[in-house]
């Protein structure tokens, strides 16, 4: 039996800041952004988008043609978490209608939550093969005003149905974990922005990278030429660079071909990080980028969260996912976005719910399908957004101004 993707579509903020201006901002030549790390815009939140607005934004999308009530489970993963208790999902269920006898769960274990919500999604479409999964992950990545990590932040969803009806890709059974305890960046609960050991986790990561790969390969006796494409978690794309380097150099290639890894990193480096998204982002730019048909290639897939858990495993192309790609879609979304000049993130970043039970109306900024309208009595409210898409260049120097 097969299962996989039937559907994938990503959701990420109107707003960027080109890394450019970051860069003349915080007196640091730009080729380190650009080149160094190989990003070229951070996308930016404004104050009425959240993970469940990104996140139901993506969903709408990936639900056209697919019947609600197929979807009898739905997992949100996250690091940017708005409830200790409440699963994100749950406000996402709301605003798409979904059936009430289908069941929410957060999960969390940093950029890998992700994978983990596949691989569970996965199990259970085997066992329930009439059943389908709605796995969310959104995430916003903030390290802090001049942090070393900065250039990395960005923010982004995506919104995977996965069934025993694949249209993308269907995975295959060899996967190989890897857990060790590290303290390479985490998230205490009373800090807004992430602490990390940025190098440090670079390090973890290309390690964690060999030790699943050398299991993996135990696993399935592939070879690294067995993969047509590569897929891996993107921090930012220089890192994914290093990653393939190091598999390759491990298996004694000389070089490597760039059209391997190239095509899934073109929506991360206009992106940023998006933490749990980040992956499945590269498999949406691969699919959507590659001149080449990949119908019945396989990739290869490299998971990593800090701390950390890391997963490689493997999926082939369905021959017509062309027809099932929500490229158009991802491509208006992109080129509609509006530049913010720095002082604009600033005030961005900066803004923070009240805290203090009153109500609030949230300032309303160029929106997905889904805005946050209010919180009152410490509960947020969304709303759908009827000012979709609209250009509001003016409205939005005021209200920015206004922050
Ligand atoms: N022109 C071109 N390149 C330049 C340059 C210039 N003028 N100046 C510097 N560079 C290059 C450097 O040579 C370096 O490249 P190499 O790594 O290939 O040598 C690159 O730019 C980065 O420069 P630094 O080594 O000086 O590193 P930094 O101090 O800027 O920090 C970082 C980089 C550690 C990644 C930092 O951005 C950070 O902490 N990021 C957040 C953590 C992160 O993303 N970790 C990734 C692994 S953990 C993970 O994957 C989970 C997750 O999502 C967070």
């Amino acid at each position: 039996m097969k299962v996989g993707i039937e559907s994938l579509a990503l959701y990420s903020s109107r707003y960027y800041l080109p890394l450019s201006a970051l860069a003349e901002a915080r007196n640091i030549d730009p080729q380190k952004f650009t080149v160094g790390l190989g990003q070229e815009k951070m996308a930016v939140l404004p104050p009425n988008e959240d993970i469940v607005t990104m996140a139901a934004s993506a969903a709408k999308e990936a639900l056209v043609g697919i019947d609600p009530k197929s979807i009898s489970m739905v997992l949100f993963a996250t690091e940017s978490s708005i409830d200790q208790s409440k699963a994100a999902g749950i406000w996402v269920h709301n605003l798409l209608n979904l059936s009430s006898a289908c069941r929410v769960v957060e999960l969390k274990q940093a950029c890998f939550a992700g994978c983990a919500g596949l691989l569970l999604a996965l199990s259970y479409i085997k066992q329930f093969p009439g059943q389908k999964v709605l796995l969310l992950a959104s995430d916003v990545a903030r390290y802090g005003l001049g942090a070393i990590g900065e250039p990395t932040q960005g923010c982004g969803a995506c919104a995977i149905v996965l069934s025993a009806e694949p249209k993308l890709v269907s995975f295959e059974p060899e996967t190989a974990s890897y857990t060790s305890h590290v303290m390479d960046f985490w998230r205490p609960n009373y800090k807004e922005e992430a602490l990390v050991d940025g190098k440090y986790s670079t390090k973890i990561y290309l390690e964690a990278l060999q030790e699943c790969w050398k299991n993996y390969q135990a696993l399935s006796n592939r070879a690294l030429t067995d993969h047509a494409r590569f897929c891996y978690h993107i921090p930012f794309t220089k890192m994914a660079m290093k990653a393939h380097e190091r598999l390759c150099r491990e298996s004694k290639r000389v070089g490597y071909a760039q059209n391997e890894i190239q095509d899934s990193l073109i929506y991360s480096k206009n992106l940023g990080n998006s933490y749990t998204a980040s992956l499945f982002i590269g498999l949406a730019s691969l699919l959507e980028n590659s001149s080449e048909d990949l119908s019945e290639k396989r990739i290869g897939f490299f998971s990593y969260g800090s701390g950390c858990v890391a997963e490689f495993f493997s999926g082939i192309v369905e021959p017509g996912y062309k027809n099932h790609l929500k490229q158009a879609y991802h491509k208006a979304m992109l080129e509609k976005r509006e530049a913010l000049d720095v002082a604009e993130y600033e005030r961005f970043y900066a803004f923070r719910l009240p805290e203090d039970g009153g109500t609030f109306s949230v300032p309303q900024y160029t929106a997905g399908d889904f805005v946050l309208s209010e919180i009152s009595a410490h509960e947020r409210r969304y709303a759908k957004n009827d000012r979709l898409y609209a250009k509001q260049d003016e409205e939005l120097a005021k209200s920015v101004n206004a922050l």
